[in-house]
């Protein structure tokens, strides 16, 4: 089991929500942040304003996912927040010990969807 943390354009999230459902993510954690890549500086736009600060508007998603569909998940990230600018993202992958469902204390494969 892996958790994907995926760092992407708030407009994306929409498209990238259904795709993740159709290949069978089963939930997924999303955070409003402000962060900064390696063109820290310089400008970026978001929803048609310029930010000259270094910090820019994304969503954080976090996505624990089946050794099954790990890597149809990663490229569905790439894919489909990708609009080909600086400032699309980045995505994390972390091995990830245990999953336990709170409710009925199922645990792993059987918690993770
Ligand atoms: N090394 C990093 N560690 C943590 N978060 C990062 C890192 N790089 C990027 N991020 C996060 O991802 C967001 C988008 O980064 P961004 O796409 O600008 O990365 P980049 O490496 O500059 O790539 P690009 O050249 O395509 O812009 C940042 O605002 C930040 O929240
Ligand atoms: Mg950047």
């Amino acid at each position: 089991m892996h958790m994907i943390t995926a760092v992407i354009r708030p407009h994306k999230y929409d498209d990238l929500r259904e795709a993740l459902l159709q290949l069978g993510v089963e939930g997924i954690t999303v955070t409003q942040v402000k962060g900064f890549g390696r063109q820290r500086g310089q400008t970026e736009f978001y929803r048609g304003a310029e930010y000259t600060t270094t910090e820019v508007p994304k969503l954080r998603l976090e996505i624990a996912v089946s050794s099954a569909i790990m890597n149809q998940v990663i490229d569905t990230i790439q894919s489909v927040a990708s609009t080909g600018k600086v400032g699309d993202g980045k995505l994390f992958v972390h091995t990830l010990d245990q999953v336990v469902r709170i409710r009925t204390g199922e645990k792993d494969e059987l918690a993770i969807g």
